[in-house]
């Protein structure tokens, strides 16, 4: 492990300096970074043919844990009404992979590691831009941490698909499958954390996907800046097999910039 959770300073965690909508946020991600072991089961068998992958995906769902366990021990810091153990027993309930599967759902290993990479920019990006928000201390050491995590496992899930790049010769495949993994982003996985993180079973509020995927959305799009957007189309479109100095991408950049802009501005007006 690169850190673990003794090298954060507990003691300095300032409440007044903890703002709502980022601690809501954060409860969500925590179901999802500690449903990893699922994940970590998923990708072994897809990986059977490689005994060093698996070790790694392994090391990596461990981390992922230890993300999980982080960001509830600091949610619960910032709101002591927090019940993680319910919290995640629901969030099960809607969010759970077929860990029987024995072949990618992208299709071919090489696409099952784009995949990964996708979803590691995402994840890189966001605690990035909470470590870049926040004012509260314990929480900006903690996005740091967790950000040269996330990056580190980009890295290796980069790395890794160079050992099947052949089972993807394409181009216009792999960012295919990169495009269709970031609109994966608003299925059930985040907008269902949110709920459950959000909403115990007591509140009487019925789960829906687009509003509680918007309300997940609304909080962590609010925190990105245009450094943390280039950063993630960088990353995403080099998965894709672009050149990410490339004029293409400084395009994409610009564009996805825009895009956020606009997503800010409307979700702002959003109720939830
Ligand atoms: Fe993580
Ligand atoms: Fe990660």
């Amino acid at each position: 492990m690169r850190w673990t959770l003794d090298k954060i300073d507990w003691d300095a965690f300032d409440p007044s300096k903890v703002d709502t909508e980022t601690m809501e946020a954060v409860k969500a991600a925590s179901l999802v970074e500690a449903n990893a072991p699922d994940y970590v089961s998923y990708l072994c068998n897809v990986f059977q043919d490689s005994s060093e992958i698996q070790d790694d995906i392994r090391q990596w769902g461990r981390e992922e844990a230890q993300h999980g366990e982080a960001l509830a021990k600091w949610a619960r810091m910032a709101d002591p009404e927090f019940d993680f153990d319910t919290a995640f027993q629901r969030f099960r309930v809607i969010q759970g992979i077929d860990t029987g599967a024995i072949e990618s759902v992208r299709g071919s290993r090489a696409g099952e590691m784009i995949a990964r990479c996708v979803v590691e920019s995402g994840t890189s990006s966001f605690y990035t831009a909470i470590k870049d928000a926040t004012e509260e201390p314990c929480l900006r050491q903690l996005a740091t941490y967790i950000a040269a995590d996330e990056f580190a496992h980009y890295r290796l899930f980069y790395e890794s698909f160079k050992k099947y790049e052949g089972e993807l010769p394409s181009v216009f495949r792999r960012i295919m499958i990169a495009v269709g993994r970031v609109n994966e982003a608003d299925d059930d996985e985040l907008s269902g954390a949110f709920y459950c993180a959000n909403y115990s079973e007591a509140s009487d509020v019925p789960y829906e996907r687009k509003k509680f995927a918007d309300a997940y959305q609304k909080r962590a799009f609010m925190l990105y800046r245009r450094q943390h957007t280039d950063r993630l189309i960088s990353m995403v479109a080099k998965a894709g097999g672009l050149k990410p100095q490339g004029k293409l991408v400084r395009m994409a950049c610009a564009f996805a910039w825009r895009f956020f802009a606009f997503k800010q501005r409307q979700l702002m007006r959003s109720a939830v």
